[in-house]
């Protein structure tokens, strides 16, 4: 106390010289900071800090609150995203205007508007809300003047929105609001800027009164549990989240309208361990693509622009050949046709200036100009090259040709099109397509140690900007290295994918007549090859043991659903071949290996490369059982199917292959499928093969991930050791965990994560399947999101899954 007390004195007295020092409790009138590093006042909890926080390592400071214990210091709130404050700015607590922001010039850059009193006192207190203290009443608060998050026990009032904002790393106002309606309901929308223009939502809760019963919407709540609800006036609650895991005694959470318009519950472990992180635990809506649609803007891109959902159902943007980005920094915003296309006469016929770009799927569903019908698809074809006006033409049900003008709005990608065509009228003389929605094509043009040197210029920043940049990153190396396919001839994409087709020959030369075998599976050899001979980019070229019983037909459509999987966790496809007999594909090389030689070689990983890995490999299972558009079971799970990347980050290998294999082939023909050891019993049985089969197979490599060895070891000294899975029970049982991590002195110091990974390994292998958890239990458990239940013996089947 008498510490404190110095503290403060200390503080306000020698404010010019240590206007970075901290204090913690009451801010009283005539308290300042200033713009500097490290320059904040935590709550008495030390959960949350008001103060400076610095942008991107620039000279400029954005005033916010944030999670002050975490590694990762969330804002939560911010109040002068337009006006950064400079280097030696002053935030001082005035009577009668609250806080008042000024720049080192006297520029006046944010205050707490609107108070009625005079102010004795601010507070931040442990929920994360900042006050304004009068003699007997609150002034002013965060909690009623939100940016673009809430916090457990804040709620929103009518007419209180969440704005989003720019970017990430860019605080200044984005499009997106998230609203109570006068009228009860809760919306999210986008705005026009600069105006107040609100568009037509993408998300409404229909909480608006109705004359029969139904009692309009009155309060947004986040409760202190992490529930959010639409609070009606006859105080019943319209959940907006479903399930809510982990208590929050033991959880951050926020709910955050993130800058791309999707609304996202996160929780975060209180308890940080060095790789803990936010996780979503809610987020809506579900497809925003699709969801929004508006008569006067451009959706949730921007013009012209397409908009498809990525793994983690979060929109990107990006442009369709021929068009680049007005600004190039703003991938979220409009694309323009680098060409011009105008009604004067031009120089040769149209045949030979346009050309067709075709996309499947993608509409732009508000800028039709004309319906034909009944037509063909090769009469708007033509209809649109001889049309000036026409710079779309979609071709869809059959008969019907809707031609579209300029700018084209609300672009997203709908698989409910069910293979509509949009006919995209290009000038020819432009280079082969790169797949139908990459955004920023003018970065390709750049020289790749111009675009490496602008990288790592920016990689120079801060932490938040560095991850938006390791994702412009990898589409970078991603350009450069389409750039290289692109110098082979004569492929031709598969419809709605960005495969490539190679010629048997095409593969011939690139293995260099197969010569470097990678390895040997249970689907065929793989050959390292370069796509390019006089460059270094390498792939992995599988050759399929010949298939009995199966069209071509079959083998496109599998390579198809493999093609449109992505996930970092996932070995890409880049291609394959169709050539008579040969029947190959093309992957992405990955230079360390499999994780069996990674993980029983001579040289041991350490703990936490295991446990990344381990969670590279769950979220990898989850996305194909889940996430994927087509759900894919993977039926060989097993260390030497998960290759390592330069970074040590786990990709599965061989997934959807075996659908591919066993087209028509009972799933009992163990000689093919399954691998000894990491083989669920259904298999035996002759049961039907659900995604549990995997699960089966994850629990085996988690605890061969945790103890270091096979799950199958007849040189054991120890017979009861020699089946992992057994040996594992029995340590559990006895609750002698640490025999299973003898001389891992890393693992043995974190012995909670140790027994939190057993007891998961324990529930998937649990013999029936029922019991077993969903890859997605199973991630969240691992990732400690929720509780692990105490895991029955794996051979009884006595007591049931209860999550
Ligand atoms: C902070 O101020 C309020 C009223 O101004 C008072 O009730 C409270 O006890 C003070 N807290 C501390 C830690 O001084
Ligand atoms: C700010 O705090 C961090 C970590 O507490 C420290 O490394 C850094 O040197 C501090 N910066 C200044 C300018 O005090
Ligand atoms: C944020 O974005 C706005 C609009 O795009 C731009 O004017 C501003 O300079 C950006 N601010 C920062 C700090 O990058
Ligand atoms: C009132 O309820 C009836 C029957 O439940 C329904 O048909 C009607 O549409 C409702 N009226 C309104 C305004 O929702
Ligand atoms: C929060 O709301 C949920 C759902 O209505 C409820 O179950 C829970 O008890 C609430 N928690 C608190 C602390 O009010
Ligand atoms: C349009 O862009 C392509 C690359 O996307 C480029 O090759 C072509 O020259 C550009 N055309 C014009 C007219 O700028």
């Amino acid at each position: 106390m008498a510490l404190a007390l110095l503290r403060l004195f200390s503080f306000l007295v020698l404010l010019p010289i240590l206007a970075a020092a901290q204090t913690v409790g009451n801010v009283t009138v005539g308290a300042s900071l200033s713009a500097v590093e490290n320059s904040s006042w935590i709550s008495p909890s030390g959960d949350f800090a008001f103060g400076f926080n610095q942008l991107n390592n620039k000279d400029l400071f954005l005033l916010a609150i944030w999670y002050n214990k975490i590694p990762e210091k969330t804002i939560v709130w911010y109040a002068n995203g337009e006006r950064p404050a400079p280097r030696g700015s002053r935030l001082l607590l005035t009577a009668d205007r609250g806080f008042v922001l000024t720049s080192p010039q006297g520029e006046q850059l944010w205050n707490t508007e609107t108070i009625n009193g005079v102010v004795r006192s601010g507070v931040l207190d442990d929920t994360g809300n900042l006050m304004l203290r009068g003699s007997n009443s609150i002034l002013w608060e965060s909690f009623k003047n939100p940016a673009d998050t809430m916090l457990p026990s804040q709620k929103l009032d009518k007419g209180v929105a969440l704005s989003s904002r720019q970017s990430d790393s860019n605080f200044t106002e984005g499009r997106f609001r998230m609203v109570l309606q006068s009228d009860g309901n809760l919306v999210l929308t986008t705005i026009n800027l600069p105006s107040d223009h609100f568009n037509e939502p993408y998300y409404k809760s229909d909480t608006a009164g109705d004359f029969n019963s139904s009692s309009p919407g009155f309060q947004v709540v986040f409760n202190e549990s992490g529930y959010l609800f639409v609070l009606r006036e006859n105080e019943e609650r319209f959940l907006l989240t479903t399930t809510i895991t982990g208590s929050a005694k033991n959880f951050y959470y926020r709910a955050t309208l993130n800058f791309d318009g999707i609304f996202s519950l996160y929780s975060h472990p209180k308890a940080s361990t060095g790789n803990s992180r936010w996780t979503t635990v809610w987020s809506n809506p579900d497809n925003i693509c699709t969801a929004s649609l508006v008569t006067a803007s451009s959706g949730v891109c921007g013009f012209n622009s397409i908009c498809s959902l990525n793994a983690e159902r979060r929109p990107n943007c990006g442009c369709p050949r021929g068009y680049t980005l007005v600004d190039p920094n703003d991938q979220y915003g409009s694309c323009k046709p680098n060409f011009t296309q105008s009604c004067e006469e031009e120089p040769a016929p149209v045949e030979d200036l346009y050309d067709f770009e075709v996309l499947t799927n993608v509409d732009w569903p508000l800028a039709d100009y004309a319906l034909l019908e009944p037509f063909t698809e090769e009469k708007c074809r033509e209809s649109c090259l001889h049309d000036c006006m026409c710079a779309v033409a979609i071709f869809r049900l059959g008969d019907r040709c809707w031609k579209k003008k300029l700018p084209l709005s609300n672009g997203r990608v709908d698989p409910s099109l069910d293979g509509a065509k949009a006919l995209l009228k290009v000038r020819k003389g432009d280079p082969p397509p790169l797949g139908p929605y990459f955004p920023n094509q003018e970065m390709k043009k750049k020289n790749q140690e111009s675009l490496i040197l602008a990288l790592l210029v920016i990689l120079g920043s801060s932490v938040i900007f560095n991850c938006i940049f390791v994702a412009a990153i990898c589409l970078g190396f991603y350009f450069i290295y389409q750039k290289k396919l692109k110098t082979l001839p004569q492929f031709e994409g598969v419809v709605g994918t960005n495969l490539r087709s190679f010629t048997y020959k095409e593969l011939v030369y690139a293995t260099n007549e197969f010569k470097e075998e990678l390895g040997r599976g249970a689907f065929g050899i793989v050959y390292k090859g370069a796509l390019d001979m006089s460059s270094s980019s390498p792939v992995a070229v599988k050759r399929l043991n010949t298939m009995v019983h199966d069209t071509e037909k079959e083998f496109k459509t599998e390579v198809n659903v493999i093609g449109q999987t992505h996930h970092k966790n996932l070995v890409r496809l880049l291609g394959f071949c169709d050539d008579g007999d040969n029947r190959l594909l093309v992957y992405e090389y990955l230079s360390n290996g499999t994780l069996a030689s990674f993980l029983f070689g001579d040289s041991r990983p350490s703990w936490s490369q295991r446990t990344q890995i381990a969670f590279g490999i769950a979220r990898g299972l989850l996305y194909l059982h889940e996430e994927c558009s087509t759900q894919i079971i993977h039926c060989d799970i097993k260390p030497q199917n998960i290759l390592l990347d330069e970074h040590y980050n786990a990709k599965i290998s061989d997934f959807g292959l075996a659908k591919l294999l066993l087209l028509n082939q009972s799933h009992t023909n163990t000689a093919i499928r399954g691998t000894k050891g990491y083989v669920a019993p259904e298999w035996f049985r002759n049961l039907p093969i659900t995604v549990k089969i995997d699960v089966y197979s994850f629990g085996v490599v988690l605890l061969e991930l945790t103890c270091c060895r096979r799950s199958v070891d007849r040189n054991c000294d120890l017979e009861e050791r020699a089946i992992l899975t057994d040996w594992a029970y029995d340590c559990y049982r006895e609750g002698i965990l640490d025999a299973l991590v003898e001389n891992d002195t890393d693992a043995l110091n974190d012995r909670g994560k140790v027994e939190r990974f057993v007891q998961v390994a324990i529930w998937c292998i649990q013999e029936d399947p029922s019991l077993r958890p969903t890859m997605r239990k199973a991630t969240q458990m691992l990732e400690g999101v929720v509780e692990v239940p105490i895991p029955p013996c794996p051979y009884t089947t006595t007591v049931k899954f209860s999550l």
